[in-house]
């Protein structure tokens, strides 16, 4: 039996956890994990233990904890296991082996076992979509998911095998890299794009010379800097987190900001379903990806940087800690990086806990100091007021691996890559019905037809481009160019050929941002729930036009009311789906007319019955509120 009772905290435990940190609390996220691993779990006496010992108030630190779904505040099992639970695992049969494992280990899914031992659930994209399905075993990742696999995990745990002696081939990553260009061919020695940027200024001191005039009263820059700004600036590089922002004008705004410290964030959340770039380019080029955050610090006049890494790459914060160290030995990061006074620069890694919200900036920043993982409101925006409101870079992995090139070979010449909107290379993610799912880079504006072409796919009927919260478009437009001005892309590329059913793929991201919502506004929180119970009720053959339109409504309510960008595009892949797989839907559709999703005249013919009650007011009909009761309670 599960023991019930709150065991008291192993004290001295606890305290060289907190020790480890600082003690402080902005790494609060962190010591919760690092404190979970002691029990599994965060019993109450723990939590009051850490609330007492960062000086927090105790329903801060549970608050925290119950935010993120990687935390327990109950017992989760020795041995967590969560199915990756995007589209693409489910086409891959993730449905039918958690069921398998579940039997075997005669547990209910979602349930604890009895004796404590195991817990099997479904979790968002592991960001594992290229050798799908995927798990997570207390957080280590699973990929390739067979019935044999499967039994072989089931066996470890029946044999309470330690997580640490299981085969290591289980937890085998690939990359599938099938097509590189000028980023994932690059070979750079650590360190070269820095000694470039460096000594672009002593060469160029008359384009270093513009920064004079950005802002009036405010100090010119150093050469170096200067002329590494102004490269960027030149070569009109987009960030490849999914917003497209100007990096060049990003970094400007933060190095003009006033502050006493700057900050150089990189955002290795990755938690878009379909999306696994990032997991190869920390995996593979962790150097250049940390070169370009130095870049970014030397521009800037950053001192501190962050690698905010999901939770479900823990398997990479190992190497990429080695890799930090590494640098720092070389005099790549610490102080007076390559000799230049002054350039003093370091980079800490901050794991994620499950929160695909925190991939938002804002969000992300407050889950850095040690907060729940909620978006602030904007503006002001982080390049201004960031991590500890003061000026900060946030960019994606991608965006720091294209800076360092930028530095390393000139911002005309990455202009001349790509479309003049869309300068540089891309790298996607391609899942799905395919033969060769991997990473492709290409130069922006090359088709989607071109991207099938090379990664064998066939008889598709389907893309999902930039994940859930991007576009799904059908076969009449696969000629049309993966690029800012046309499709825009963060890189996931889910492909589903004629066999799928792309209501089916709707209803699965309509789970995803329910799920994810992370509740702090009103209009997604519930909105987000209505999409998904109409999906629910459509798929059940209960629908009617009248939840299409409730679609169309609760579109309406989430782009005008929500705080962050998931609200806002919530609704993005039933709107596409509805538009150009109509019939999906339609044969699902029991009526045109208003059906009652919840038969309330049917549950209360018992009550009726007893009370011997049938006059018109002991009936009760339906009223759909969903939408105007939703927008009356307003927005946080
Ligand atoms: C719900 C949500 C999730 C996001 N997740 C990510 C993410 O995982 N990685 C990322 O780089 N950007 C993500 N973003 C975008 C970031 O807010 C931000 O725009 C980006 O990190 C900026 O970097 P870039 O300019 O290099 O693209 C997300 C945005 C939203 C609204
Ligand atoms: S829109 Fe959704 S995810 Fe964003 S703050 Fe509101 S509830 Fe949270």
């Amino acid at each position: 039996m599960v023991d019930a009772a709150p065991p008291s905290p192993n004290v001295a435990r606890l305290d060289a956890v907190v020790a480890a940190h600082g003690a402080r609390a902005t790494e609060l996220v962190q010591i919760l994990r690092d404190a979970q691993a002691l029990d599994g779990w965060l019993p109450p006496a723990t939590i009051t233990y850490l609330a007492h010992r960062l000086r927090l108030p105790r329903a801060r630190v549970e608050g925290v904890a119950g935010f993120y779904a990687f935390l327990h505040l109950t017992p989760a099992g020795r041995y967590r296991v969560l199915f990756s639970d995007n589209v693409t695992d489910r086409m891959a049969g993730s449905l039918d082996l958690l069921d398998r494992l579940c039997t075997s280990l005669w547990i209910e899914r979602g349930k604890v076992s009895e004796d404590g031992l195991v817990s099997v659930d479904t979790t968002s994209c592991t960001g594992m979509g290229d050798q799908a399905p995927a798990i997570l075993v207390n957080g280590r990742a699973i990929p390739r998911m067979t019935p044999e696999r499967v039994d072989a995990v089931a066996e470890l745990i029946r044999a309470q095998v330690d997580l640490c002696e299981w085969p290591a081939d289980l937890f085998a990553v690939a990359d599938n890299v099938h097509r590189r260009d000028v980023l994932l061919d690059a070979i750079v020695a650590p360190g070269d794009a820095l000694r470039a940027a460096i000594a672009r200024g002593a060469r160029e001191p008359e384009r270093a010379g513009s920064a004079r005039s950005w802002r009036e009263g405010v100090p010119a820059l150093p050469q170096g800097p200067a002329a590494t700004l102004e490269e960027i600036k030149r070569s009109n590089l987009r960030g490849r987190g999914g917003a497209g922002f100007t990096t060049g004008l990003k970094w400007e705004a933060c190095r003009t900001a006033p502050g006493t410290t700057r900050y150089v964030v990189c955002n290795a959340d990755e938690g878009e379903p379909g999306t696994f770039k990032d997991r190869v380019l920390l995996a593979r080029h962790a150097d250049l990806v940390l070169e370009g955050m130095t870049v970014c610090a030397y521009a800037i006049g950053a001192t501190q940087g962050f690698v905010y890494l999901r939770g479900e790459y823990e398997y990479l914060a190992a190497p990429l800690r080695a890799t930090i160290a590494r640098r720092r030995a070389a005099n790549l990061l610490g102080t007076s990086i390559l000799g230049q006074r002054g350039f003093d620069f370091d980079v800490v890694l901050h794991l994620g806990a499950g929160a695909y919200v925190c991939g938002e900036e804002s969000a992300l920043i407050e889950s850095l100091e040690g907060k729940r993982g909620v978006p602030r409101n904007r503006p002001p925006y982080p390049v201004t007021h960031g991590y500890l409101q003061q000026p900060t870079v946030v960019n994606n992995v991608e965006t720091f691996c294209a800076a360092a090139l930028i530095a390393l070979n000139g911002g005309d010449w990455y202009r001349g890559l790509g479309t003049p909107r869309s300068t540089g290379t891309k790298l996607l993610c391609v899942s799905g019905d395919c033969a060769r799912p991997g990473i492709y880079e290409y130069p922006f504006g090359t088709t989607v037809r071109q991207v099938l072409a090379d990664c064998g796919a066939e008889r598709t009927q389907a893309v999902q481009v930039s994940g859930p919260s991007g576009t799904c478009i059908g076969a009449a437009e696969f000629g049309r160019k993966l690029a800012f001005e046309d499709l825009p892309t963060a890189g996931a590329f889910m492909v589903f050929d004629d066999t799928r059913d792309m209501f089916e793929v709707a209803r699965n991201f309509a789970h995803f941002f329910a799920h994810e919502s992370c509740g702090f506004c009103t209009p997604c929180r519930v909105g987000t729930t209505l999409l998904r119970n109409v999906m629910d009720k459509i798929h059940g053959m209960r629908g009617s036009q009248h939840d299409v339109d409730r679609i169309r409504r609760l579109n309406r309510l989430l782009q005008a009311s929500s705080h962050c960008g998931l609200g806002h595009t919530a609704c993005n892949p039933l709107l596409d789906t509805l538009k150009r797989f109509r019939p999906a839907y339609e044969r699902r559709l029991q009526s045109l007319d208003f059906e009652p999703a919840f038969d309330l005249d049917g549950a209360l013919a018992r009550a009726r019955a007893m009370t011997g009650r049938d006059d018109a007011s002991a009936h009760l009909a339906e009223v759909d509120e969903d939408a105007s009761a939703v927008a009356g309670r307003g927005q946080p």
